[in-house]
């Protein structure tokens, strides 16, 4: 298996095929099947919301190179007045800069240093993407799934519920209740970390028990909600505290990036995985939503670092960004090179470390075959 692993890929530099997960399962015996919020997907690799979200070009690339879920650029909620009560995050901003971004212990990673915020044209505009993302979705084609910052309000104040009701309901029009349901993602985005909201911990628990309903309170149609969560300033037991008081949600993603308060930008690299993966390690058995993983994702180990942690798929936003020379892979968009290292790098790939987890009898074969979901079944349970 080693030496056709090398011979996949070598040949897959210059064409990935598109239908990979079939190869995978007849070459390997391996399952890649995972889930992102209560859909079947066929592999566990996504884009999480930012940059490479914004436009149907970028989608239809996406769906070529075989994705398996797109997340779009976060908007930010707004009235029937046109109101935004967080119109501060709707900041254009294009100039991106792929870095190097040495963690704490000297590990050279990547990081993306950018100053912008959500989605910045219209909601007319925002609403013709998920259309054409919802006519993706239904061809099924590429799971494409909107995210929404709403109005999260301090401890003394209401819910603008308006926000709520208005941009739910506009997004759920847009879809439709024809198609595959309506899956959307709450961000609580890192920039919070720099904002004077984001220093009480009773006033971001209360959001995050209360938002999840209040959206599906909003949809006049059925809708699952999975909350990103963000790496507040607080300690690895506040991080536990709030996915606790996540319980209403159907799915959580784990966890966006640091916030550097010294230069007021986000952060990714080694740091954020290390933490990511610690806080992971630590919650507690028992009944909880789905996960979904993020963070310094550049390889198929490190999927299967947050998959044994109780990831059910991951997301991903830096690495489809590196420099070409990064990748082995010669030809193709930058998210057919990526996948192409992230399944096939004979030493950090999905199969290469699926194959060395089964060799070393931490991960058995069922009905004859490796089963990724396996690895996130098998977390957090007691014992
Ligand atoms: C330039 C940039 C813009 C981003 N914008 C958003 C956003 O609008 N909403 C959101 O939920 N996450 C956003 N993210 C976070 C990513 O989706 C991802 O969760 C995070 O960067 C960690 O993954 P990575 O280490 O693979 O980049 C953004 C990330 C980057 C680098």
């Amino acid at each position: 298996m080693r030496s056709e692993l090398e011979r996949d890929f070598e040949r897959f530099k210059r064409e990935l095929p598109g239908d990979f997960s079939d190869h995978v399962r007849e070459t390997y015996g391996i399952d890649l099947t995972a889930r992102y919020l209560g859909a079947t997907i066929p592999h566990p690799i996504g884009k999480g919301s930012g940059q490479l979200s914004l436009n149907e070009n970028q989608l239809a690339d996406d769906a070529r190179a075989g994705l398996a879920f797109v997340v779009l650029k976060t908007l930010i909620a707004e009235d029937e007045a046109g109101s935004q009560s967080m119109a501060a995050w709707a900041i254009h901003e294009t100039k991106m800069q792929v870095e190097r971004r040495h963690a704490a212990g000297g590990r050279p990673g990547w990081t993306v240093t950018w100053k912008g915020r959500g989605w910045d044209r219209s909601l007319e505009e925002y609403l013709a993407l998920v259309r054409a993302g919802r006519d993706l979705t239904r061809a099924g084609r590429l799971l494409v799934v909107p995210s929404v910052k709403y109005h999260l309000p301090r401890l003394e104040e209401p819910f603008r519920d308006g926000e709520y009701r208005y941009t739910t309901r506009l997004l759920a029009d847009a879809w439709g209740d024809d198609a595959p349901p309506l899956l959307v993602e709450k961000d609580f985005s890192p920039t919070l970390a720099g904002d004077s909201l984001a220093g009480d911990r009773d006033q971001i628990l209360r959001w995050l028990r209360e938002v999840p309903g209040r959206i599906r309170a909003a949809s006049p149609i059925s809708v699952r909600v999975a909350v990103k969560l963000m790496n507040a300033r607080f300690d690895d037991a506040f991080q536990l505290e709030m996915i606790d008081a996540c319980r209403d949600a159907d799915m959580l993603v784990c966890f966006n990036r640091l916030f550097d308060a010294d230069r007021s930008v986000a952060y990714g690299g080694w740091d954020l995985s290390d933490r990511n993966l610690r806080v992971l390690d630590a919650v507690a058995p028992g009944v909880r939503p789905g996960l979904c993983g993020t963070g310094n994702i550049c390889s198929g180990r490190m999927i299967v670092e947050y998959a044994r942690r109780g990831c059910e798929s991951v997301q991903l936003h830096t690495f489809f960004q590196l420099p070409l020379s990064e990748y082995a892979a010669t030809h193709g968009s930058r998210t057919q090179r990526a996948l192409h290292a992230l399944l096939f790098d004979p030493r950090d790939g999905l199969v290469a470390a699926l194959l060395a987890l089964a060799a070393a009898g931490r991960l058995e074969r069922r009905d004859g075959a490796l089963h990724f979901l396996d690895l996130a079944a098998g977390a957090h349970h007691p014992g």
